[in-house]
């Protein structure tokens, strides 16, 4: 046996340890923005489904409920404006299924699987396990007619930049994709957290013209509902290739829990409670993108998802140690991809008593 995880890369976060030291020694206690992890209520309806379906001996299904398949469909035909038939599946979370959807879609070495050049590290992690290869591009005439690709991830709004790809490119993407026989794999889980425009679904009618051949979207409930703690998540699309990722998933027991289930019904069939998060994080935003901006920042894409994607126009770690020195943690650019090197991402996800501390030590001359 080999150690499967030489072929991973570090662990990045560890290397932040330092700076998290320094503004924890702030007096005014750290101010945590570099993890994008909710930090506001569950939604009293959802704990409600949940602990209602609390008594649950049995094995739950893989391919989920019938009422929570009704609503997963239901959801990707409203939100995402996806009028064909779907194939939908949950999903213990988002990132088990980023991390292992090239495998289970049959991904070997020889493969190559192209990923955005700046984006969420589980991506090449999937790729690695598989032990396929990995092109960082945004760019499909630079990917050139290589037979090697076979699987393609996007990521709209991203992680970190917030930027959102707009209907064009998408079908472009999708056309180029269908012409080679490769599959496109959406991540969308900031979907429903647009903010200076509103993002698109890779499934929505004017992208696919309602044939989803080739094409799934991933989603989650961790951002728009608050449930990164309860690992909910789904996915739509092709439903030859839904039938195959449940055909395995279904041997190798990733089955989302039965009160898990009951409770991502209800974040699914209720978007007031999304609406007053979004009111929550459009408010935090603005605080800490005109803070920023008077510090000296310049603001890159961040249209929508979770993140201010800031940079100072000097390499990134300088920047992280700088906010450290103020209390503020940051993620480091790096931490994306090589082509980030002078960003910073600033998470939304702290309370308005921490927003308000950055905001205010950002004031700080610099
Ligand atoms: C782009 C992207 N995809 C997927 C995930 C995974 O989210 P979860 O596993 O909570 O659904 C994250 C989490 O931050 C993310 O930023």
């Amino acid at each position: 046996m080999s150690a499967l995880s030489s072929a991973l890369p570090d662990f990045p976060w560890d290397l932040l340890e330092p700076a998290k030291k320094l503004a924890a020694a702030h007096p005014g206690g750290i101010v945590d923005l570099s993890i994008g992890t909710p930090v506001d209520s569950v939604p009293q309806s959802v704990r409600q489904a949940l602990a209602d379906a609390s008594d649950a001996p049995g094995y739950p299904l893989t391919a989920g409920t019938p009422q929570l398949r009704a609503a997963i469909a239901g959801w990707l035909a409203r939100e995402c404006r996806a009028s064909g038939d779907l194939g939908v599946l949950p999903t213990i979370g988002s990132k088990e299924l980023v991390a292992w959807l090239p495998t289970l879609l049959g991904v070997r070495p020889g493969d190559v699987v192209v990923i955005p050049s700046v984006c969420y590290p589980t991506y090449e992690v999937g790729v690695r396990l598989t032990g396929a290869e990995v092109i960082r591009s945004d760019s499909l005439t630079a990917i050139g007619p290589d037979p090697r690709v076979k699987l393609i991830w996007i990521n709209s709004p991203s992680n970190p930049t917030g930027r959102v790809l707009p209907v064009e490119h998408l079908r472009k993407v999708v056309d180029w994709a269908r012409e080679r026989g490769v599959t496109v794999v959406s991540d969308e889980c900031y979907l429903s957290l647009g903010w200076e425009t509103t993002p698109v679904s890779v499934l929505d009618d004017r992208v696919t013209g309602g044939d989803y051949t080739g094409v799934l979207a991933v989603h989650s409930l961790s951002k728009r509902s608050n449930l990164a703690g309860y690992r909910a998540g789904f996915l739509g699309g092709d439903p030859a290739l839904v039938n195959e990722l449940l055909t395995v998933r279904k041997h190798a027991g990733m089955i989302v829990p039965a009160p898990v289930q009951a409770a991502m019904v209800a974040a699914l069939t209720d978007e007031t409670h999304v609406e007053q998060q979004r009111e929550r994080y459009a408010a935090r935003r603005e605080i800490l993108r005109s803070a920023l901006v008077k510090a000296g920042f310049e603001i890159s894409h961040s249209e929508a998802g979770l993140y201010l994607w800031a940079t100072r126009g000097e390499d990134c770690w300088t920047t992280v140690d700088r906010l450290a020195q103020r209390g503020i943690l940051a993620a480091p650019g790096a931490f994306y991809g090589p082509a980030a090197a002078q960003h910073v991402r600033i998470a939304m996800t702290a309370t308005d008593e921490r927003v308000a501390a950055a905001a205010d030590r950002l004031s700080e001359p610099f």
